[in-house]
């Protein structure tokens, strides 16, 4: 297994005044990648709108910024590098257009079955694993570069965020997470069950199953995890981001108004949609957990590709799914093509278009 070289990679260390603000490196610009220009005209049903409404908290300012400076003294244009969203701690600089993700043998896996694909242009390019400080690493494309201090969307994809193996597990071992439940009062006191509030604990797949209701995951099938803008506000506030007009009102202020980005983006998920279609890692595998992450910058260069395949496992064997259908334990739908659609269709919607309503029939 090959090293981490540290040749070309920034390095640093953190200096994190507000631990609970996003994490975010500043890493460098190596790459160009040529626009995909995207063209509009989604012939979308436009389903139905669901009511109500969840005020975002304001955006805050990234703090958490990490300002590294490069060993090596590069020519190449700098370029903040950001982990939106996940777990603290998972990622690594690595060499020059590289981002090291802690070793985890599905996301593993499922790069490496994605190389060929009808997806791979669509997810990031594996480079093979690499020790680095004494821990396994996956080494892989930083989506990032090319860009000019881009603007960055996490969203959540599918109508479940955790496995039926994590239900199953959970049921064998039943754990209560004090975490959890501390989580779940802050957002909701009312939240927890009196069982759970004396136990002052809940279980993983139920606090899941909350936050789902929660936001848009049940409902539309994705939901936005969070936003980074160029101007350097970043809010991961999107727990009760549930109604279209919310998830309308956040994709405008990402995209700063601009329909140009929007059309491209739109075009650009036609296109994921048509290589989900072909795709045949897509049809053998239930995908869970796993985002698309929206990129653009100030020069008009916007891309999205498919990240975090941690929670992507192989189907039984000879079993194939729709990704649209309605989730009854041991079907393994994920609901990820449904969410895709409903997604389409509300970016669709603010392009003005005539729409149709919303399916929100699945869960
Ligand atoms: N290949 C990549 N290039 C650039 N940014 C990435 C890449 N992979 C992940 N990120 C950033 O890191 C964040 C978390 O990544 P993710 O793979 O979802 O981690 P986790 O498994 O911890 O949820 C994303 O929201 C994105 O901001
Ligand atoms: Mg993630």
């Amino acid at each position: 297994m090959p090293s981490a070289s540290c040749q070309g990679v920034w390095r640093g260390k953190a200096a994190h005044k507000n631990p609970s603000t996003v994490h975010a490196w500043a890493g460098y610009v190596p790459t160009s990648s040529g626009s995909r220009a995207g063209s509009p005209g989604l012939g979308e049903a436009m389903r139905k709108l669901v009511r109500g409404s969840f005020p975002n908290k304001p955006w805050k300012k990234l703090k958490s910024m990490v300002h590294w400076s490069p060993c090596v003294v590069s020519f190449r244009k700098r370029c903040p590098w950001v982990q939106l969203t996940g777990h603290a701690g998972n990622f690594k600089a690595g060499d020059l257009g590289h981002v090291l993700k802690k070793y985890c043998s599905n996301e593993q896996q499922c790069l490496e079955r994605l190389g060929g694909d009808a997806l791979q242009p669509y997810v990031p390019a594996y480079y093979g694993m690499v020790q680095h400080e004494g821990e396994c690493y996956i080494q892989m494309e930083d989506l990032l570069s090319g860009f000019d201090n881009p603007s960055v969307l996490d969203c959540k994809m599918g109508a479940r965020t955790y496995l039926e193996e994590e239900l199953q597990k959970a049921r064998q071992q039943p754990h209560l997470r004090r975490d959890m439940y501390d989580k779940m009062v802050a957002v909701d006191p009312c939240a927890p069950t009196p069982e759970e509030h004396a136990q002052r604990g809940v279980l993983k797949p139920r606090y899941m199953q909350w936050r789902e209701s929660l936001s848009s995951t049940s409902t539309l099938g994705f939901r936005i995890e969070g936003i980074k803008r160029a101007s350097g506000t970043c809010s991961t506030s999107f727990k009760k981001t549930r109604q279209p007009e919310q998830v309308v009102e956040a994709f405008w202020d990402f995209l700063d108004r601009d329909r140009h980005l929007l059309m491209s983006y739109l075009g650009q998920l036609q296109e994921v949609r048509a290589a989900l279609e072909q795709s045949e890692f897509f049809k053998a595998h239930e995908v869970v957990g796993s985002s698309l992450l929206f990129v653009h910058d100030k020069t008009g260069l916007a891309r999205v590709w498919m990240i975090d395949f941690g929670k992507t496992v192989p189907l039984p064997e000879k079993q194939t799914l729709t990704h649209r259908l309605p989730w009854v334990e041991g079907n393994h739908e994920d609901g990820y093509l449904w969410g895709l659609e409903n997604l389409m269709a509300i970016l669709q919607s603010m392009l003005g278009k005539q729409a149709s309503p919303l399916d929100t029939s699945p869960t």
